[in-house]
């Protein structure tokens, strides 16, 4: 098991997905003789888990099941713990999308904070690109640290306990591509264009308020950023339904219609309709993505 790689078999020491429903996931380190407590009942590792294939439907104590999913950055994003706040999927997408990642893609973020963008980035830069993460508090840089020895993809990361506001990403000329989510990116701006490549490469900055934008904004354009723009991702989920439509009473046919078909008499009622929904509340904002591009200099 690798967070970048696939293996079939479930193994002592790997990382996996307790998967109970959309809403409820958890992850779990897997120990001969190890035991995990579900709503359903427990899950034994060396008889339920070690051996058996990821994806298998497990049987829990109390007779209820869970399926056992391979771990990737997007379940890791719902399953994290939670030390900061963190980036989710349709922000991720953005991100990997328009920073141009690919394998092989040298990468510099600031601050790791919980790294659930950090494990997205790793997945579309593995398996010979590398991620540089800055992260100021001690606990949470170690604990990043931590996380990606047991995810097994600490040869693609190195992470640096630092202010990357006075003292950079430690990196010079040889990133593609800088992502900042600190309150303060504007001040980072200098080490970012430091960090990429003298071939150019891409900058993103996450804001949650238009004040922080406007200055990085201001801070791009000073150091000579083109491409600079800002968008931000509303994810918007239609509910499907099924609903019973009453049908108008026109009144009697004047005229038949030979072709047409007699209606079933349940339909002169009500018909039943796939229809969609837009949400009634939804989460909107969660910050805004700036983007801007350094040219070859
Ligand atoms: C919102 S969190 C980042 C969350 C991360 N993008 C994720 O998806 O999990 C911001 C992190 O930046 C760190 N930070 C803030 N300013 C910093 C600085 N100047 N240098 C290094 N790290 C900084 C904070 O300690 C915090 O952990």
């Amino acid at each position: 098991m690798s967070f970048v790689e696939y293996s079939d078999e479930i193994a002592d020491g790997d990382v996996a997905v307790v998967y109970l429903g959309r809403e409820s996931t958890m992850a779990v380190k897997v120990r001969r003789g190890g035991r995990t407590q579900t709503r359903y009942g427990a899950v034994r590792h060396s008889a339920d888990l070690i051996g058996r294939r990821y994806g298998a439907k497990v049987t829990c104590g109390k007779g209820g099941w869970v399926h056992v999913l391979h771990p990737t950055p997007e379940l890791w994003t719902v399953t994290l713990p939670h030390r900061t706040q963190i980036l989710y999927a349709a922000d991720i997408a953005a991100v990997t999308l328009m920073l141009e990642l690919k394998p092989g893609s040298v990468v510099c973020e600031s601050g790791t904070g919980s790294g659930s963008l950090s494990h997205a980035i790793l997945r579309s830069i593995a398996p010979t690109g590398h991620l540089h993460t800055v992260e100021f508090h001690q606990q949470r840089a170690e604990k990043a640290e931590e996380e990606f020895a047991e995810h097994r993809v600490a040869h693609l990361v190195t992470v640096r306990k630092r202010d990357v506001c006075k003292d950079g990403f430690g990196v010079t000329g040889a990133a593609d591509a800088v992502f900042l989510d600190i309150p303060d990116p504007w001040e980072a701006v200098p080490h970012a264009k430091a960090a990429l490549k003298a071939r150019g490469g891409r900058v993103c900055s996450f804001s949650p308020c238009v004040e922080q934008v406007q200055r990085t904004c201001q801070a791009l354009s000073d150091h000579n950023f083109e491409e600079i723009g800002t968008l931000e991702v509303v994810l918007r989920v239609h509910e499907v339904r099924t609903v019973s439509l009453p049908l108008p009473d026109f009144g009697p046919r004047v005229a038949p219609v030979p072709e047409a078909p007699p209606l079933p008499a349940s339909d002169h009622a009500a018909a039943a309709l796939k229809t969609t929904t837009p949400p009634r509340q939804m989460p909107a904002h969660t910050g805004y993505l700036t983007f801007a591009t350094k040219p070859r200099t």
